[in-house]
């Protein structure tokens, strides 16, 4: 999870590419998400950080239409190569579909780029570890293209444009919080964002003598996108059987009452134990954000534990693996709070936990971890950064 300088990029870009003209240099970070998990498509609110971990992407424009790739993180792929008139989705090259995508959710704009480039990308995120390098690139592809061809973009619509990438060219039916919270992130501050409006608030990530633990089960995301569209279809269901009768717009309207008072008119067990977790799930985030505000962590903490058990029993994202985490990081004294963070099935946890006690998490939760699940895992202190920024 090394950094690397402007100046170590740029030489990797010149060795890659040629020389010539220099390539401009952009970074967006990862995020994590204090609470407020799978209710960014159902209108609810959410609570994350961007992070100063993140992805560089150094571009340099062409005089002809052709594209050329490099990653540092993938250097066995060595450059890829496309051009301006076929974008389309290829299955060999993974990552650069997320720049693929990119054009083509702004060509849907009808924004057309005049020439090719060349795109440098190297990242520290974790691969697969929930913190999303996915929505980094995209954004910071987006900031890239739009300082070098002058695009009339705001941030806002970076994020959206990368929500389009995930959704109409990867085939992932995400919501918008990953890539909202890291094109308008703020240092030191959580991105309050109501997902059914896009209006949000920056409230000051304030702990006093804690801070925030990032615990990586290092399980690779397996079979989560086909189970995310699952759960995403599962909330549709739960929504359409509640309109029958009820005039709401999404889930994240349903208060906890007329939820109570209604679910039985969700057909489905399963499709409404998904949307109890929705609905409490919403009224936890916006109370958590109160707690944050308040400087209340104890508060703060215990609606992360309940997070965590409604994502592991009643929308059913989490692991063993994590729950394992969870779990041990929950019994060690100095824990606030830990739950689940992200889409699940693996990745990470996070965690609100004193300074002093961080060492002593670390060892205990690594051992039982190790333990239980045969190989390590890793832990991260985290930095909250801001948004988009050229280098
Ligand atoms: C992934 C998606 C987000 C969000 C989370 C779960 O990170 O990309 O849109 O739904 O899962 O909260």
């Amino acid at each position: 999870m090394t950094s690397m300088t402007k100046a170590e990029l740029t030489k990797s870009f010149f060795d890659t590419f040629g020389p010539g003209e220099a390539p401009r240099c952009f970074f967006a970070g990862g995020r994590v998400n204090l609470i407020g998990e799978y209710v960014d498509f159902n209108g609810g609110h959410v609570l994350p950080c961007a992070l100063t971990m993140g992805t560089w992407g150094l571009l340099r424009r062409r005089a002809d239409n052709r594209l050329r790739f490099f990653s540092l993180n993938f250097p066995q792929a060595g450059v890829l190569e496309g051009t301006l008139s076929d974008i389309r989705y290829q299955e060999r090259n993974q990552w650069t579909n997320y720049v693929l995508g990119m054009l083509f959710a702004l060509g849907e704009r009808g924004i057309e780029l005049p020439s090719g480039f060349e795109l440098l990308i190297y990242g520290n995120i974790p691969n697969g570890a929930g913190l999303s390098s996915s929505a980094s690139l995209e954004v910071v592809t987006g900031a890239a293209l739009r300082a070098c061809y002058g695009l009339d973009v705001t941030n806002v619509e970076l994020a959206l444009l990368g929500q389009r990438t995930e959704n109409g060219f990867i085939g992932l039916n995400s919501g918008i919080m990953d890539q909202f919270s890291i094109a308008l992130g703020k240092e030191d501050a959580a991105v309050f964002l109501n997902t059914g409006t896009l209006s949000y608030e920056h409230v000051p990530v304030e702990l006093g003598d804690n801070v925030i633990l990032i615990m990586n089960t290092c399980k690779r995301r397996s079979l989560s996108d086909s189970k995310y569209n699952e759960r995403r279809a599962e909330c549709e269901g739960a929504l359409k059987d509640l309109k029958k009768v009820l005039p709401v717009k999404d889930l994240a309207s349903v208060d906890l009452r007329t939820f109570e008072e209604n679910k039985h008119l969700i057909e489905s067990d399963v499709d409404r134990a998904r949307a109890e977790h929705v609905v409490y799930e919403c009224a936890r985030t916006v109370e958590a954000c109160k707690k944050l505000r308040a400087g209340d962590l104890i508060s703060f903490g215990r609606l992360m534990n309940a997070s965590h058990d409604s994502l592991r029993d009643l929308f059913a994202v989490s692991c063993r693996e994590l729950d394992i985490l969870v779990a041990e990081a929950q019994k060690c004294p100095g824990v606030l709070g830990a739950r689940m963070t992200g889409a699940g099935f693996g990745g990470c946890a996070v965690a609100i936990v004193n300074r002093d006690a961080v060492d002593g998490v670390c060892a205990r939760v690594g051992r039982a971890y190790e333990e239980a699940v045969g190989y390590p895992c890793a832990f991260y202190v985290a930095a909250i950064g801001g948004g988009p920024k050229e280098l």
